[in-house]
C-alpha cells in the first residue's frame, strides 16, 4: 500500500439503537441463544460508537428501533447506496425479512434518493463495499452465504457501477464486511482464507498492495471496521489489526462492542454509509 497522507472525507451514516437487541435465533455461527445478552450494555456501547463518529464530524441518522426485530441494530444490512441510487435489501432469513421495509421507508421518506426494490436476496452493505477511486468506482460484493449471485448483476444495473463477485467460503465470515473492508476510496484490507482460491487470486491481482489480515484479526471482527479515509473505527478486541492500520498511516479508534459481537457483528454491521 502506498504510504501517503491519509485524508478523511466527510460521511453520512445510518444507525439503529439496540433497544430491542437479543439473540433469540441463531442464523450465523457467532449467535448462541443460550448466552444472555446485556441489552443495556449493548446500548451504552452503541452510543459510544455513535459519538465516536459524530466527534469525527460525520452525520449520523438514527433509525427507530422496532420490537421483534433484534437484528435491526445491524443497520448495514438494510440497503446499499451509490450516488443517490439505493439498492434495497432482501433478507435471506425470515427472521430478518421485515427489516427491509423499515429501511425502504427511511429512503422513500426523504428527497433525493432513487430507491429500487430488489428481486434477489441481498443483505445490503453486509455484502457490498464501494471504492469510488478504484477502477473508476468499483463495487465489491460477496456471495456464498447470504447475498445471491443474481443480486450482484441486479446491483450493477441499479447502480451503474461495475460489480465484482467474490466467493465467501468460511461460515464464520458469512458477510463480505466480516472479511474485507474499504480503508479509503481505493485501498482494502482483507482476510484471504475467507475467500475461495480463485477469488483470492482476483483480489491479489486487483489489490496487490492490500492490507492482509489474519484469522485472529478477522475473528476479533477487526475487518468489520468503518473508515473515513483516515480514522478507522474498529472493535477494541482487534488490537493487532489496529496495529496494522496504524502502521499503514491510518488512525485507529478502538471501540468496545462485546454485546453486538454476540449477534455476529461489530462496527461496520452497525453502521450503514449513505452515499447521496
Ligand atoms: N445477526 C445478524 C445476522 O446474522 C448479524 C448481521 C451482521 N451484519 C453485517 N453487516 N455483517 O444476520
Amino acid at each position: 500500500m502506498i504510504q501517503t497522507e491519509r485524508m478523511p472525507r466527510n460521511r453520512t451514516y445510518l444507525m439503529c439503537p439496540p433497544e430491542h437487541f437479543t439473540v433469540e435465533y441463531a442464523i450465523n455461527p457467532w449467535m448462541d441463544t443460550t448466552v444472555p445478552v446485556d441489552t443495556a450494555l449493548a446500548l451504552k456501547q452503541w452510543e459510544i460508537l455513535r459519538y465516536t463518529l459524530l466527534d469525527l464530524g460525520h452525520t449520523v441518522h438514527v433509525l427507530e428501533a422496532q420490537p421483534g426485530l433484534p437484528d435491526l441494530v445491524y443497520a448495514a444490512n438494510g440497503a446499499f447506496s451509490v450516488d443517490g441510487a439505493v439498492y434495497g435489501a432482501r433478507f435471506k432469513h425470515p427472521q430478518r425479512a421485515a427489516e427491509a421495509a423499515v429501511h425502504e421507508r427511511f429512503y422513500r421518506s426523504r428527497a433525493g434518493w432513487r430507491f429500487t426494490s430488489p428481486a434477489h436476496v441481498n443483505e445490503g452493505e453486509g455484502d457490498f463495499a464501494y471504492l469510488p477511486d478504484a477502477y473508476g468506482g468499483l463495487v465489491l460484493s460477496g456471495y456464498g452465504f447470504r447475498t445471491e449471485l443474481a443480486a450482484h448483476a441486479e446491483a450493477q444495473e441499479v447502480l451503474g457501477r461495475p460489480v465484482l463477485s467474490l466467493c465467501l467460503v468460511d461460515p464464520a465470515f458469512y458477510h463480505l464486511d466480516t472479511a474485507l473492508a474499504a480503508l479509503d476510496d481505493r485501498n482494502v484490507a482483507y482476510y484471504p482464507d475467507a475467500f475461495s482460491p480463485a477469488s483470492q487470486r482476483v483480489l491479489a491481482r486487483l489489490f496487490p498492495d492490500a492490507m492482509i489480515a489474519d484469522r485472529a484479526d478477522a475473528e476479533a471482527f477487526g475487518l468489520n471496521l468503518v473508515s473515513d479515509g483516515r480514522h478507522v473505527v474498529l472493535n477494541a478486541e482487534a488490537a493487532a489489526m489496529a496495529g496494522k492500520v496504524r502502521a499503514a498511516g491510518y488512525h485507529p479508534l478502538p471501540v468496545e462492542l462485546s454485546e453486538l459481537k454476540r449477534g455476529g457483528g461489530s462496527v461496520k454491521c452497525a453502521v450503514a454509509e449513505l452515499r447521496p
